[in-house]
């Protein structure tokens, strides 16, 4: 007996010794990210800018592999490229107006194009058309106080280095002239760094390093990624990258490294619930999602999202503690498609009034009502009333907690109640915006009817 108690004591120690031996380097990691993406919460809603030669065939950024181009068959879309229309000051304009916090653009899609000067290749904009278009965007953008992100694109379907016949993705999968063609990998990896390292160190502050993305054996060190992130922090010592050197835009990752990546990415999804590593630690994430079906330019593609369904994931992200990443695809001349422009307007509107309840909120911790989303920000619980219906909506429990209930577009007290009609359950807290026998239909505002809840 005594045997087995001091054995069990044993394990027990060994248990307690090892798992905090092993979290403990993680935990610092993960801490450090934590500071790191403070402002994520803050911000919660950015403009992604897919914008690129693949505006010309204005079939989505695909377009090269998915028709099987070759880097000849491509080249006119490249010579053709020359946003003359294109002013980012306008587009800058516009996130803001529709209440995003920051923007990222693709300084480099798959396609391999350079939108920026850069000192390895001839295949940019600087070289076809004369303009770093990155520059551009990075100045507009920052003149109107938001911040800045670049995406860049891991894969190369241009660069002779880039794995070709036996590659998943690459326009040349499966093309007998590249089955024993010799590539140069290192080579690549050169090239990738000292442009990422040119994106980097270029520009001033860059806020958001946003790569592109790990498939297969492509991933991780295979990136050279602890290099390759070790540089671009010594570059900008606060930049938050995301988890794309170690994932794709399904990629769940288990264990993760927070030095490579700080954030995850659904992309085109929103989780069921919040996010948590392994051990039960909040993880910042960010869905990225297009506004049709495509995140280039794409004609025929009229599969636009309401304005309220585009409201409705915003609010429901936040109240997951996540952001939302929503995508424009300017066409070949640089103008943003006038479908998104409605879009963003209206969401800005909604925005203009309502936007103290997406900054700096985040989960309640509270059963998700039938009628909507809640989402809080310290003692304020800020109630999305999305779905009408009949009647009151009820907080119950919350009548001696509340100190203030309120429509948060007008500051208008709204009407609160203990019982109505046969309902007088204990702790009832009925809240309507209307007096005790009008229901409130239609609600004040037919996105979501935000109720500020302060709390004492
Ligand atoms: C994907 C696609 C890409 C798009 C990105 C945005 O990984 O390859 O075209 O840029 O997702 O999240």
């Amino acid at each position: 007996m005594r045997k087995l108690l001091l054995s069990l004591l044993f394990l027990s120690a060994l248990a307690t010794v090892y798992s905090q031996t092993a979290p403990n380097d993680y935990m610092r990691e993960y801490e450090a990210s934590q500071a790191r993406t403070e402002w994520m919460t803050d911000a919660r809603f950015g403009m992604f800018i897919h914008f690129g030669a693949y505006a010309v065939p204005a079939r989505g950024e695909w377009v090269k592999t998915t028709e099987r181009m070759s880097n000849e068959e491509y080249q006119k879309y490249i010579d053709e490229f020359n946003p003359v229309d294109c002013d980012m000051k306008e587009w800058a304009r516009l996130a803001k107006k529709a209440g995003m916090k920051y923007a990222v653009m693709t300084s480099k899609h798959h396609d391999g194009f350079c939108l920026f000067d850069s000192k390895f290749t001839d295949y940019s904009t600087q070289e076809t058309i004369g303009r770093d278009l990155v520059k551009e965007f990075i100045e507009a953008f920052r003149a109107e106080g938001l911040k800045v992100g670049l995406y860049y694109s891991l894969i190369d379907w241009h660069h002779p280095d880039y794995p070709k016949y036996n590659d998943l993705h690459h326009p040349m999968r499966g093309k007998e002239e590249f089955q024993n063609e010799q590539i140069n990998w290192d080579n690549y990896l050169k090239y990738l760094h000292g442009q990422v390292n040119e994106i980097t160190s270029n520009y001033g502050t860059l806020d958001v390093l946003w790569m592109d993305f790990s498939y297969g054996e492509m991933t991780g060190e295979k990136w050279q990624a602890q290099k390759l992130v070790q540089m671009v922090r010594k570059n900008q010592p606060n930049i938050i990258i995301n988890n794309r050197l170690q994932a794709s835009g399904e990629g769940v990752i288990g264990l993760r490294n927070f030095f490579l990546g700080d954030f995850d990415t659904p992309e085109q999804g929103v989780p069921e619930k919040e996010m948590f590593d392994e051990f039960g630690n909040p993880l910042r994430w960010e869905t990225c999602l297009t506004l049709n079906n495509n995140w280039g330019y794409a004609l025929n593609d009229d599969n636009w999202k309401s304005p309220e369904l585009v409201i409705h994931t915003l609010i429901d992200i936040v109240s997951k503690n996540g952001n939302l990443l929503l995508n424009v695809g300017p066409d070949g001349r640089g103008n943003i498609p006038p479908q998104s422009v409605k879009i963003l307007k209206e969401v800005g509107k909604w925005m203009d009034l309502n936007h103290e309840s997406i900054y700096g909120c985040g989960n309640a911790g509270l059963e998700t009502p039938q009628w909507g989303r809640i989402t809080q920000k310290d003692n304020t619980l800020y109630l999305h009333w999305m779905y009408p219906k009949i009647g009151y909506i009820n907080m119950n429990g919350y009548a001696d907690k509340a100190l203030s209930v309120t429509l948060l577009s007008t500051g208008a007290e709204a009407y609160t109640a203990s019982s109505w009609w046969g309902n007088k359950a204990e702790n009832n807290f009925l809240i309507n915006l209307n007096t005790p026998i009008y229901h409130t239909f239609p609600l004040p505002d037919p996105y979501s009817t935000v109720i500020e809840l302060r709390l004492k």
